[in-house]
């Protein structure tokens, strides 16, 4: 695994933007995205966001690249080719391996609730359909069953193990070409559907009429957080997938196309769940259980709705775990380097460090020993997407537009996203401002606003 071998990269444009999609999409848009939306105002979030997936995403999107692709690197690696001299920037790829490794704690929780969905869908909806299942009872009792999100949470990352054990090449890459675009199909189906409902116009309106006076620092810290969370960016996960991109790619127009086709699915899942959010009396600012307990409803009004449960939540777990194998590559590549451990002992040991805290993580949403436990007045769970997804995130993210428009990494950043010199557009302009003067100012302000 030696920097100095001459480095894999992706095969094709296309192969490119499947990886760095299939990244990018997954629990961040169908499950966070609608929650967040709708604990923090409705579409007052939503322009916050917008705007920032635009000035800011994109932006810290082609920092990320760029670094990656002029390093040839890991993520911490990276800033040292970069900058031998001043080797404490590697440190913010280190920041990264951390938040990355709280994600996955949560993450994997989620994905086992996503899994006993699937495995259940035939029961779940027909117990709806006569009565005698009410969905939001049905997710309260199953969280809160001493060992049953755990065995869910224990098969989800043993799945992804296995995957990081076989190469992520061949297996992850052709099955997401396939299984991405038919995600994309069932959340369109799934949408018309929604739409149909009787009091699906409270949701669109909620998802698309502004109340301006919502938005306040704390909605700015968590639209950054979410974008940030959603792009897969402010921990290095990107400088890795840099360092595959061919010189000949145009980075600027790269993060361009991988932000939108993320950002479709992220309002098309808005578009999904808040007309029935609506339509069957849901509290739209009810967390991480919003999914989990609307979508079920719709279903069950669907001919055949157990088995476009089953497909939905089948799609819902590949799209996790086409993003958990990133997150989890990550660290093993970390791990393996670090402490000279091979490929196999580094993600037994991975994935074991991520089950200590996980399996707590998921115990903390029962009514077990978990959930009194609090730090800083929040529950574990909370306490992980915090401290990930607003602190370490907006922070990595900060330091890498620093560290390219101000510090030691700006020649490196002009030669990439210029292609040396050879590309010239107004988007590469926006960019290179946004990088050097909006970003790191903005991203300075949100954070300390929003923590206060
Ligand atoms: N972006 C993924 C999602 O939306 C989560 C994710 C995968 C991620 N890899 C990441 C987030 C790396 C941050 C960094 O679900």
């Amino acid at each position: 695994m030696s920097d100095n071998q001459q480095r894999e990269s992706f095969g094709s444009k296309l192969g490119l933007i499947a990886a760095a999609a299939g990244s990018a999409v997954g629990l961040g848009n169908i499950w966070r995205f609608p929650y967040e939306l709708g604990s923090y105002g409705g579409a007052a979030f939503l322009i916050v966001y917008l705007a920032f997936i635009f000035v800011l995403g994109i932006p810290v999107m082609v920092t990320e690249f760029s670094i990656g692709r002029h390093g040839q690197a890991n993520a911490s690696g990276s800033f040292i080719k970069i900058a031998p001299k001043s080797p404490q920037w590697s440190v913010v790829g280190f920041m990264g391996i951390l938040s990355s490794f709280m994600i996955m704690t949560f993450y994997s929780t989620i994905a086992g609730w996503t899994l006993e969905y699937m495995f259940n869908s035939h029961g779940l909806v027909a117990g709806i359909m006569s009565g005698e299942v009410n969905s939001g009872d049905y997710f309260t009792n199953f969280v809160a069953h001493p060992w049953h999100p755990v065995a869910w949470q224990l098969a989800f990352m043993a799945i992804t193990a296995f995957v990081i054990l076989n190469g992520v090449s061949k297996g992850i890459e052709a099955s997401s070409k396939i299984l991405m675009p038919l995600l994309f199909v069932l959340i369109i189906v799934i949408c018309v559907r929604s739409l149909m409902l009787d009091g699906a116009s409270a949701g669109l309106e909620f998802l698309f009429k502004p109340d301006f006076s919502k938005i306040d620092a704390s909605v700015g810290l968590a639209a950054l957080g979410q974008a940030f969370f959603s792009l897969s960016l402010g921990m290095g996960a990107l400088i890795t997938y840099g360092s595959y991109i061919n010189k000949q790619e145009n980075l600027v127009n790269t993060a361009f196309q991988v932000s939108v086709a993320d950002t479709v699915v992220a309002v098309l899942a808005g578009v999904m769940i808040f007309p029935a959010v609506f339509a069957f009396g849901v509290e739209p600012g009810s967390g991480p259980s919003l999914v989990y307990i609307t979508l079920p409803n719709i279903f069950a009004e669907m001919a055949l709705g157990w088995l476009w449960c089953l497909v939905f939540f089948l799609l819902l777990t590949v799209a996790a775990l086409t993003s958990m194998i990133s997150l989890l590559e990550a660290n093993v590549v970390y791990i393996a380097e670090k402490f000279k451990m091979n490929r196999t002992v580094a993600t037994i040991v991975g994935s074991l460090a991520v089950l200590v805290i996980g399996v707590p993580v998921t115990l903390s949403q029962g009514s077990g020993a978990w959930a009194e436990f609090q730090i800083f007045g929040l529950g574990l769970f909370d306490l992980m997407d915090f401290l990930s997804a607003k602190i370490l995130m907006p922070l990595g993210g900060l330091l890498a537009v620093v560290f390219v428009g101000w510090g030691p990494g700006k020649n490196a950043f002009e030669l990439e996203i210029s292609n040396e010199g050879t590309l010239k557009s107004s988007a590469i302009q926006f960019v290179r401002a946004m990088v050097k003067y909006v970003a790191p100012a903005l991203i300075a302000v949100i954070f300390v606003a929003g923590l206060m």
